[in-house]
């Protein structure tokens, strides 16, 4: 066990956690954005900022991607700390002010309106639905498509991948902004991204005929599981 202090208080973690997790374990409480505890962390929104000591000065860093380290110190609520954050949070509300987490996370920092006059946009660029794609649904259909020269966009976004996308609508839940939302109509589900809208044919269930997930994720399923197709004709509550 690493011990660690995070504001004045002697904690333990086990080697290879971070501040955020650190923090998480002895109660103290660290706002975060991009963060699932299910996936890697992206260290993009720096919500979750936090002062840590490197030699005799105190310098920001993000609590979801720094790694505990024996004797480390942490400040998780310093003047600096609050500042960072009501910054980033300032910088998002600009950019996003009718998303209801940040709005959230921004009445808590005790910001009303942003001072900024920023180009509004649905995609906060948090990267949690390229994440969520790679490493819990292993089809890597999102893309985070950074500028660049040679680049003929004109701005960074995510883009879905036609090709690659199975609708599991993954991406939709693990987004914080709703920049990507899914709606089911009839036999069509219809994922509407950043980078345009998708369509998918949903399976129906031979048993009780409700239409309960897309052709493509039951082929991704079935490849992934080695079963066949026709083992999921049935939906999960009439197989009950
Ligand atoms: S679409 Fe949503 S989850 Fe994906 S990068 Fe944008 S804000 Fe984040
Ligand atoms: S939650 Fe840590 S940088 Fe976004």
């Amino acid at each position: 066990m690493i011990k660690l202090k995070i504001d004045g208080k002697v904690v333990e973690a086990e080697q290879g956690l971070t501040i955020l997790d650190a923090a998480n374990q002895a109660g103290i409480d660290i706002p975060t954005l991009c963060y699932h505890e299910s996936l890697t962390p992206g260290g993009s929104c720096r919500v979750c900022a936090v002062e840590i000591r490197t030699n005799r000065k105190w310098d920001l860093t993000t609590a979801c991607t720094y790694p505990v380290e024996p004797g480390l110190e942490v400040r998780t609520n310093s003047e600096k700390v609050m500042e960072a954050r009501r910054l980033a949070v300032e910088l998002l509300l600009a950019q996003r002010p009718h998303s209801d987490r940040i709005r959230e996370l921004a009445r808590k920092l005790g910001i009303e309106e942003p001072t900024f006059i920023l180009k509004q946009r649905e995609c906060i660029l948090c990267e949690l639905c390229v994440r969520a794609c790679r490493e819990i649904v292993g089809t890597e259909a999102i893309t985070f498509i950074a500028q660049g020269k040679g680049r003929d966009i004109d701005e960074p976004s995510v883009e879905h991948s036609v090709v690659k996308c199975i609708g599991c609508d993954s991406c939709a839940y693990a987004c914080p902004t709703e920049a990507i939302t899914v709606e089911d109509i009839g036999d069509t589900r219809i994922l509407n991204t950043p980078s345009g809208k998708l369509e998918f044919r949903l399976k129906k269930c031979k048993t009780c005929g409700k239409y309960w997930t897309t052709e493509k994720q039951i082929e991704h399923i079935a490849k992934i599981s080695g079963t066949s197709v026709e083992e999921y004709d049935v939906c999960p509550d009439c197989r009950d």
